[in-house]
């Protein structure tokens, strides 16, 4: 194992997109940001200077942390922000995970252009479970504003109603032809030859949208999901839901085919209750250089609402449990969770400005059993470190909603929230079971959860109400597959699995940046265990104070 060193500049640069040209937060002026590669066991650190008008910092999107909790960076969580001006370094191992993660500024909806892959290569010597692919191609998915979004963020919550939609989906930052005649000229293009294979490392970084991702007239094969292998199976069509990750083969035909160049598409998947972006962006497979983008083929995709086809796509992760590669699946469980996870409306507090523009007056709201994260003025590792609890955070966020919970597809009359930065504590080695279910306040709609500091098993998912007796029996304990990101599905349920032996504090949030800043959050408080190895250390001497 080595250590590897790289340095974050964060400064604005000029970019061009859709034929407007503005300046943007970037990582040493580049957008997307740089890759890091690492090979699992090998020690990260990375460098930050923030060197922009704004607070910064970095989360390295599912990196366990095991007990690194300091370096896993989302702000007021695990750190104090990076004031303008001001330097930290992340310092954390690779453990036991391998495959496609990326990394993300974590704070505000920064990420909207601070992001970049984080490829973590096997061991050496150590081969993939599948076919070497001749050529590995991090694709990240992302969304463009022609607006600054943080200013697109802070005017939402000012008015308390929906902010304004990204203007454009994007491959490596390219938008595509779809868009105007001029981003014609902004086209990803990926040059392939008969008969290779490719492995597509695909993030999703999109603020706000889930999204189907198809490849015209080309088969894929996952292999890989959140850095973790997966029995491999072929699909005409991916969903991938914000902070996911898919590691994919595709191999080129294996005689030149009849077209020089095929669209690889992607299209939002949403039943939300507000405006959505609903383009198809291309960029293209080419078999010839700079072939024409006009009547490019484009594949079949399904409709934006189709729940059906997220819902057969889903089913077909399986962890591969092998010898090699164990699924660890906790067969009991110390202490069993239900949260309601959903939208929901909060009267107009009279702290917000302007005229509440939410359902009925109200303002936006998003909640877990009812509690509306509240992001504390410090950070709760710190809170934690020095057990300063006071003022800071309650431990007493509820193992259940407030009132019974029943999916009814209409909504339910609590609809009311709490707001709290509400944690629940953990003794060190808890075996967890969480069941997350869609409330559909404001309509179903699904919200991609992410977990920080753990990988967790998805033992199962079903529509409408979870129910305790009979869904139980049908978990998967054998070869569920490892995700840190898995969308609670519109008008259902997903069931998760973890055993908390990372000690720190730990946020789980809907990774739909808007429901994010509505309050859909809450963290895990996981104490040390009692020997020295299960204690969280000392934080770094730079970390930035508030
Ligand atoms: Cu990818 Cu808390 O985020």
């Amino acid at each position: 194992a080595r250590t590897r060193r790289y340095t974050f500049n964060v400064t604005m640069a000029t970019v061009t997109r859709l034929c407007a040209t503005r300046s943007i937060p970037t990582v040493n002026g580049r957008f997307p940001g740089p890759k890091i590669v690492v090979r699992e066991g090998d020690r990260l650190i990375v460098q930050v200077h923030n060197n922009i008008n704004n607070n910064v910092t970095f989360h390295w999107h599912g990196v366990r942390q095991v007990r690194s909790g300091w370096a896993d960076g989302p702000s007021f969580i695990t750190q104090c922000p990076i004031r303008p001006g001001q330097s930290y370094a992340y310092n954390f191992r690779i453990i036991g995970q391998r495959g496609t993660l990326w990394w993300h500024a974590h704070f505000s909806w920064l990420r909207a252009t601070l992001y970049g892959p984080l490829v973590i290569l096997p061991p050496l010597g150590v081969p993939y479970p599948f076919p070497k692919p001749d050529r590995e191609v991090p694709l990240m998915l992302g969304e463009w504003f022609n607006a600054d979004p943080e200013a697109v963020i802070r005017q939402a919550l000012q008015t308390g109603g929906g902010p304004n939609v990204s203007d454009a989906y994007t491959f490596n930052g390219l938008p595509g032809p779809t868009y105007n005649a001029c981003s014609a000229g902004d086209t990803f293009r990926l040059r392939v030859r008969p008969g290779r294979t490719y492995m597509l490392r695909l993030v999703n970084a999109a603020l706000n949208d889930e999204l189907f991702f198809a490849v015209a007239n080309h088969t894929l094969t996952v292999v890989g999901a959140d850095a973790s292998y997966v029995k491999p199976f072929t699909a005409a069509t991916l969903v991938i839901s914000p902070g996911q990750t898919m590691d994919v083969l595709l191999t080129a035909a294996a005689a030149t085919p009849p077209s020089p160049a095929y669209a690889i598409a992607v299209a939002p998947y949403t039943n939300t209750v507000g405006t959505f972006d609903n383009t198809t962006a291309v960029a293209a497979l080419e078999y010839a250089p700079q072939a024409a983008l006009r009547g490019l083929p484009l594949p079949a995709l399904p409709l934006y609402n189709d729940t059906g086809a997220v819902a057969n796509f889903s089913a077909n992760f399986r962890s591969l449990a092998s010898a090699q590669y164990p699924a660890r699946v906790p067969r009991t469980v110390d202490r069993k969770f239900f949260f309601a996870v959903g939208l929901g409306a909060d009267p107009c507090p009279s702290r917000v400005n302007g005229t509440c523009q939410g359902p009925n007056g109200t303002r936006f709201a998003a909640s877990m059993n009812n509690v509306s994260f509240t992001m504390p003025k410090t950070s709760l590792l710190q809170a934690h470190y020095q057990r300063r609890y006071s003022g800071v955070l309650t431990a007493n966020f509820p193992a259940m909603p407030p009132m019974t919970f029943n999916y009814t597809g209409t909504p339910p009359n609590n609809t009311f929230v709490t707001h709290g930065t509400r944690v629940v504590p953990l003794r060190y080695n808890t075996t967890v079971e969480v069941v997350l279910q869609d409330t559909s306040i404001l309509g179903a709609e699904s919200h991609p959860l992410h977990l920080h500091g753990y990988d967790f098993y998805v033992v199962g998912t079903g529509f409408g109400n979870y129910d305790a007796n009979n869904d139980t029996a049908k978990y998967n304990l054998v070869d569920p597959v490892q995700r840190n990101t898995i969308s609670v599905p519109t008008a259902g349920w997903v069931a998760i699995r973890f055993v908390a032996d990372n000690p720190g504090v730990w946020i789980m949030h809907c990774h739909l940046d808007v429901h994010l800043s509505w309050g859909l959050a809450m963290a895990w408080l996981v104490n040390d265990g009692p020997l020295p190895n299960q204690k969280l250390p000392p934080p770094p001497s730079d970390i930035p104070k508030c």
